[in-house]
C-alpha cells in the first residue's frame, strides 16, 4: 500500500495500522467502498467493488474496533455472521492486544433480524439496537435466539443514546459498516467522527448510492490521508471539524 498524502511513503502492515489507528476514547468511524460514480453495490452487494487492499482495510477497521455497527438492510444483503467467521480478523485483533472477537451490533427499527440468523451465535453476543415501537414478540424472539436487545428510543432508534449505551458496556470505539440509510441517520444525528472511504476505479451507474435522500445540511470532511493500491484509493476523512 502506498501513502500519497500527507507524505509519500510505502506502508507495511504496521504502517497501515498506524495510518488507521483511532484516537483514544469514544470514536465512531464509518467504512464504505464506492465506485467513482458513488455506487456502493454491484448487483446488490459491495463485493463487486472490492480489491485485496480494500479487504485488508476492511479487516483492519474491524480489528481496531470494540464493536461493529451495521444497519439491518446491510446485515441481510451481505449475509452477516459473527466477526469470528473471519479468523484473519481475530488474528489481527490478538496481535493488536485486543480480544479476538468484537460483537456485531445491528440497528433495526423493526427488530427485523431473523432469529435463526448466524448472528445469533455471536460471541460476544450480537446486539440488536431497536426502539419501543418494534414488535414485542420480535424482540423477545431475538433475545430467545441468543442476542442482546437494546431498546434506545421510542418511535425510532436514538443513535446518540445507542452509542452511549454501547460505551457503558465498554464498546467505545465503533466501526460502522453502513449501509446508506444508517450512514444518513448517523450523519444527521452528528455522531460520525470519521469516514473511511475506499474509492474503486470503476463506473457502475444506478444501484445503491453512498447516501440516498439529501442531507438537511452539507457535511464537510477533512482529508487526513490518501492511500493507493492497484488503482483503489483509500481516503480517511474527519467529519466536520471532529
Ligand atoms: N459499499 C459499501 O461499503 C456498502 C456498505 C454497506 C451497505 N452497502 C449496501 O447497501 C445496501 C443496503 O442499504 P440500506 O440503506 O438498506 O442499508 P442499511 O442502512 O444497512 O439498512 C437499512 C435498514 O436498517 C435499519 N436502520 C438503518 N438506519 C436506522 C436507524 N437510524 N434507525 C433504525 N433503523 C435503522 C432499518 O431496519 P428495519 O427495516 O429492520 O427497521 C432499515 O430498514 C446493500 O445492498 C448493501 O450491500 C454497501
Amino acid at each position: 500500500m502506498r501513502q500519497l498524502l500527507p507524505a509519500a511513503a510505502d506502508l507495511d502492515e504496521a504502517g497501515l495500522v498506524e495510518a488507521y489507528r483511532p484516537p483514544p476514547g469514544r470514536f465512531v468511524r464509518v467504512n464504505f467502498i464506492a465506485s467513482l460514480d458513488g455506487a456502493t453495490t454491484v448487483a446488490g452487494r459491495s463485493r463487486g467493488l472490492q480489491s485485496p487492499g480494500d479487504l485488508a482495510v476492511f479487516r483492519l477497521l474491524r480489528a481496531l474496533a470494540d464493536a461493529v455497527l451495521v444497519g439491518a438492510g446491510t446485515a441481510a444483503a451481505e449475509g452477516y455472521g459473527p466477526t469470528s467467521d473471519d479468523p484473519a480478523v481475530s488474528r489481527m485483533r490478538v496481535a493488536l492486544g485486543r480480544k479476538p472477537t468484537a460483537p456485531i451490533v445491528v440497528v433495526s427499527r423493526r427488530a427485523s433480524l431473523p432469529p435463526e440468523s448466524r448472528l445469533a451465535r455471536g460471541e460476544p453476543r450480537t446486539i440488536c439496537i431497536t426502539c419501543e415501537a418494534a414488535d414485542a414478540d420480535r424482540r423477545s424472539a431475538l433475545t430467545g435466539a441468543g442476542m442482546d436487545v437494546l431498546v434506545c428510543g421510542e418511535d425510532d432508534v436514538d443513535l446518540p443514546l445507542a452509542l452511549a449505551r454501547l460505551a457503558e458496556r465498554g464498546f467505545e470505539q465503533v466501526t460502522c459498516e453502513g449501509g446508506p440509510q444508517l450512514l444518513r441517520s448517523a450523519l444527521s444525528a452528528g455522531v460520525v467522527d470519521e469516514l473511511d472511504l475506499s474509492i474503486a476505479p470503476a463506473l457502475v451507474g444506478g444501484g445503491v448510492r453512498l447516501l440516498g435522500e439529501p442531507l438537511a445540511d452539507v457535511v464537510r470532511l477533512d482529508l487526513r490521508h490518501l492511500l493507493e493500491e492497484d488503482g483503489m484509493l483509500f481516503a480517511r476523512y474527519a467529519v466536520g471539524g471532529r
